[in-house]
């Protein structure tokens, strides 16, 4: 039986990952009973000691979460910290009766987490200098390592990451976070398709007409313009995110649920993506880049202007494309997949659109039958579909059954990186990407790669609209329109 009780070690404790989102998630799983014998050790350069980390980290969860003092002292009694210089690994030294003290006083076996919430060039040297302390091996307790994203920077840098990070922990030691797959909805669409017999027969080419996919947010590239310039929206959003749902809406049932069917699955969709030709990158792709604009009577920025990011960046801040998957469930049925900063909505959604009747026996423009899940937010299920509109004659109009989350009843709803943080600490990897998933993505990117470092280019929209011209274009070829929603889900569109 796993156990849950262990120390989380967070290498990155002084930043903002760990205070925005580590912190108030084992809160909450504190809170809420789900976490039993534990300690979480903060790990960083800063000289803080327990007591001035405990203070941090109190002030910013009063700042977000519901607490209560008592809960809130209680909880922060469990936090400790260490400053170790994380590129030295002699300085590692440190952690070794930091651990020792804290799995005696906590009785946790030896297990430990380790959560690499640094800089991604620490990705490959942390494993190494834990190692060098024999801090990796599983002789007492069980070790896991989570590496935040980005997982490489590209398929060869990717695999390099791996190499570095297996000659110290094995696969079955390492969890890749992908928080989209923390998301309650996007588990959602597993259970939706898999364990209701009305879908699955019509969940294929013979009668999906095209599938869109959208990951729009609303805000800017904010404080973060120094990392976001040398990542972009592929990398950003579309390599990971947005290929882990599109795989969750493409996969084959896996035989049972666990760690490997469920990865097997969607493995073998990142492998079917039909590789990009540089036809595709050229006619089927569109960068986009926002521009200053008015949004709500207020003076919104480009990104050019944004704090972090060189008055010449190339960088997209918009991406969409139209790509296949060439399997027997999947040939010939597009998928078009758009993601971007200053968007006029946050709203992250799916939509499957059906085939329509062959013949329109009521009206002309027969309605189209879609399936809408809102991931986020106002999240929801919506099946449109075609009725008589009430009077004279057989005219059609769309129609809508909604399903809303907020309506179910009570139960408390984990948010990603809670879901996240207590499947790794239960070792239950179903929902982190697997090896083979990752370098498939990176492979499937790689020509979206060459053709933006070969100077493809990059449209410009304005701050506030849905992305360039140049994406209504693409998707218009085929006589489509995207979807504009508006975050919230509505009865009509
Ligand atoms: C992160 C990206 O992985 O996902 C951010 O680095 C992006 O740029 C964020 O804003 C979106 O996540 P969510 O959960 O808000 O959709």
């Amino acid at each position: 039986m796993q156990t849950n009780n262990n120390c989380i070690v967070i290498f990155g404790a002084s930043g903002d990952l760990t205070h925005r989102k580590l912190i108030p998630a084992l809160y909450n799983l504190f809170k809420f009973g789900r976490l039993n014998k534990f300690s979480v050790l903060g790990v960083a350069r800063s000289e803080l000691n327990d007591e001035t980390f405990r203070e941090k980290m109190r002030e910013s969860l009063l700042e977000t979460e519901e607490t209560t003092p008592e809960t809130l002292d209680a909880f922060c009694s469990h936090l400790y910290y260490q400053a170790v210089n994380t590129s030295d690994a002699a300085d590692y030294g440190k952690l070794v009766p930091r651990l020792e003290e804290l799995h005696t006083k906590y009785q946790t076996n030896g297990n430990t987490l380790y959560y690499m919430s640094t800089p991604p060039s620490l990705y490959g040297v942390i494993p190494e200098c834990l190692a060098a302390h024999g801090l990796n091996t599983e002789e007492e307790g069980w070790k896991r390592i989570i590496v935040e994203k980005p997982f490489g920077y590209d398929e060869k840098t990717a695999q390099e990451l791996d190499v570095q990070i297996h000659r110290f922990f094995e696969e079955h030691q390492i969890y890749r976070i992908d928080h989209y797959l923390g998301k309650e909805t996007v588990q959602n669409l597993l259970v939706l398709r898999f364990s209701n017999g009305l879908f699955e027969p019509l969940w294929n080419r013979n009668y999906i007409d095209y599938v869109e996919i959208t990951g729009a947010e609303a805000i800017g590239v904010e404080e973060r313009g120094g990392y976001y310039d040398g990542s972009g929206a592929m990398r950003d959003m579309f390599q990971n995110h947005l290929l882990q749902v599109l795989a969750m809406v493409a996969m084959e049932p896996p035989a049972i649920i666990n760690a490997n069917s469920m990865r097997d699955e969607v493995a073998k969709v990142m492998h079917s993506l039909r590789p990009l030709t540089q036809d595709d990158v050229e006619h089927n792709l569109v960068l986009g880049q926002y521009i200053a604009a008015e949004i709500d009577g207020k003076e919104v920025k480009g990104y050019l202007q944004e704090k972090g990011v060189p008055s010449n960046s190339r960088t997209e801040t918009f991406m969409a494309l139209r790509c296949e998957i060439e399997n027997w469930r999947w040939a010939g049925v597009p998928f078009y997949v758009r993601t971007g900063k200053r968007l006029p909505a946050r709203v992250t959604e799916i939509v499957i659109h059906f085939k329509t009747t062959p013949h329109p026996v009521f009206s002309q423009n027969a309605p189209e039958n879609k399936l809408i899940i809102r991931i986020q937010p106002d999240e929801a299920i919506s099946m449109r579909f075609g009725l008589k509109k009430p009077g004279a004659g057989f005219e059609a109009k769309e129609v809508s059954m909604d399903f809303r989350y907020a309506d179910l009843a009570d139960d408390q709803v984990l948010t990603a990186y809670e879901r996240l943080l207590l499947d790794a600490m239960k070792g239950d990897a179903t929902l982190f990407a697997r090896t083979d998933a990752v370098h498939a993505a990176w492979k499937f990117v790689q020509p979206i790669l060459d053709y933006k470092e070969a100077g493809g280019r990059v449209h410009e929209y304005e701050a506030g609209t849905w992305g360039p011209v140049a994406a209504e274009k693409l998707i218009a070829k085929s006589g489509r329109v995207w979807r504009k929603p508006s975050g919230k889900m509505k009865k009509k569109v």
